[in-house]
């Protein structure tokens, strides 16, 4: 037994994994259901360093130094469980599984506590970047029992994205606490993706703009805060032209965005825990609108615009107003994305550290950004921050944008261009900074209609009116 750690399930993701493990000079046992990939793995990329192939189970197993560390990278729900089964009965106390996939946080719960009772190690942990990150340097959100990270961690960091020489890999936290910040990082990503989206499409008929023009925007804004992977790619894209018919690239391919369901779960989550993560939630919908064949076919050339003819006069202010928009309700995304992390925290017992997730999304992560070193900094000035948007370097940042925000919003619905995450982000802010919601109404409409009681301003207490009789106050 020589290999350091183990890697089964070969498939890009898993394979890009084992070779960046290799790089870093560990001795990768490596494992496929079929053994060809395994082979095609070795003999493609055995320059990247020692490999252990297998072709049997048993003998990966038996090919690792203990405590064994089983990376396994294959698809989430039943072939986790699967590949699960198999290790088990060849694994003994204190070796480590490492679920790397992109695994639903309650199931990742479920396995680290069938498998602690059995002395085995269950690290749910979420890796972002892509098969090019999973290769160079991922981001990487490892969750579990703490004394897992002691030997595990300091691989992990070494095989990680590095920012200013800071691993992009942190302890996250018990159980499913990695799993879960996946998720929600994946649901930040739904949002920013969505955002970005509608940012185009308010240049694209704001302005009458071309891909390729508002591809320079794009690659213009990159050089501020915006400052991106998304952003970055963005531009490229809105750039590329398609080799078959010469057109725009963006123009050729079918308007209907898929998911594979990480940001559909941030949303189940949200509404369970009761936290509003408006951002992400439009984004998520407006995917399923896309999808929404017959009705949009019912919709298109039939539901009256009834809005007028588009005229901006101050290019330039229109191009400034949307990218101030778009930084604002991206920080909207971030601080509902993290106000989730803090509830969910508070009731799994997670004592996740907001600011260290921010840190290790810095580098190596879809979403990683300039801005989160500044998010990293707000948890660090206060870490029982209660808003994000409330730290003051996004008080002020935010607050300079308002107004144009509140312009792209209001001329988007006078055009009838669909902005959910922008308009839902700015409702929103709106909400949160509110002195006084009309939530009032609320309780009396249902204390009038189910007796479900009300609290008041001005004295503690439960209270009840009797409306269907002399409407009298009374103590609940
Ligand atoms: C990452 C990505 C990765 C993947 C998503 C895409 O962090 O590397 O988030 O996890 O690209 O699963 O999700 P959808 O298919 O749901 O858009």
């Amino acid at each position: 037994a020589r290999a350091q750690i183990g890697v089964t399930g070969l498939a890009v993701m898993g394979r890009n994994l084992a070779r960046n493990f290799a790089r870093h000079g560990y001795t990768v046992a490596v494992h496929n259901r079929s053994f060809a990939k395994t082979q095609s793995l070795v003999a493609d990329h055995g320059d990247d360093g020692d490999f252990v192939p297998s072709e049997s189970m048993a003998d990966f197993v038996a090919s690792l130094e203990r405590p064994r560390k089983v990376v396994i990278m294959v698809k989430a729900g039943g072939p986790t469980d699967a590949v699960i089964a198999e290790l088990v009965p060849l694994l003994e106390q204190g070796d480590i599984i490492i679920d790397a996939g992109n695994a639903h946080f309650p199931d990742t719960r479920r396995r680290e506590a069938e498998l602690k009772e059995k002395g085995l190690h269950f690290v749910g942990t979420g890796v972002s970047g892509g098969e090019e990150g999973a290769l160079n340097g991922p981001s990487i959100m490892p969750g579990g029992a703490p004394e897992s990270y002691e030997t595990l961690g300091p691989i992990l960091e070494d095989i990680s994205a590095k920012v200013d020489g800071v691993p992009c890999c942190t302890y996250v936290g018990p159980d499913g606490a990695g799993h879960f910040v996946k998720m929600v990082h994946n649901g930040i990503e739904y949002a920013d993706m969505q955002l970005i989206a509608e940012a185009y499409d308010l240049l694209k008929q704001g302005l009458g703009a071309s891909a390729q023009e508002i591809g320079q925007i794009f690659a213009e804004w990159n050089k501020g805060d915006l400052e991106s992977f998304l952003i970055e790619i963005t531009a490229d894209v809105l750039q590329h032209v398609d080799a078959e018919t010469g057109k725009a690239f963006v123009d050729i391919i079918l308007d209907r965005a898929e998911q594979k369901g990480t940001g559909r779960w941030t949303v189940q989550n949200a509404l369970d825990l009761g936290v509003p993560i408006t951002g992400i939630a439009e984004a998520t919908f407006a995917r399923a609108l896309s999808g929404s064949v017959p009705q949009r076919s019912a919709a298109v050339g039939v539901l009256p615009a009834d809005a007028g003819q588009w005229e901006i006069t101050d290019r330039d202010a229109f191009i400034e107003d949307v990218r101030r928009a778009l930084y604002s309700s991206k920080v909207v995304a971030y601080s509902q994305g993290f106000d989730q992390i803090a509830a969910a925290s508070e009731e799994f017992g997670w004592g996740i550290d907001r600011g260290a997730m921010a840190r290790i999304w810095r580098g190596g992560c879809i979403i990683r950004a300039r801005f989160l070193n500044r998010i990293t900094e707000a948890y660090e000035r206060d870490e029982n921050l209660a808003l994000l948007l409330a730290d003051p370097y996004f008080t002020q940042t935010v607050g300079e944008g308002v107004s144009s925000w509140r312009r792209v919003v209001s001329q988007a619905a006078l055009n009838g261009v669909p902005t959910p995450a922008f308009s839902s982000s700015l409702a929103y802010y709106d909400g949160v900074r509110a002195e006084r919601l009309p939530a009032a109404l609320i309780q009396a409409q249902r204390d009038f209609f189910g007796a479900h009681t009300y609290h008041r301003v001005d004295k503690e207490g439960v209270f009840h009116t009797e409306w269907s009789g002399d409407r009298s106050e009374s103590n609940a």
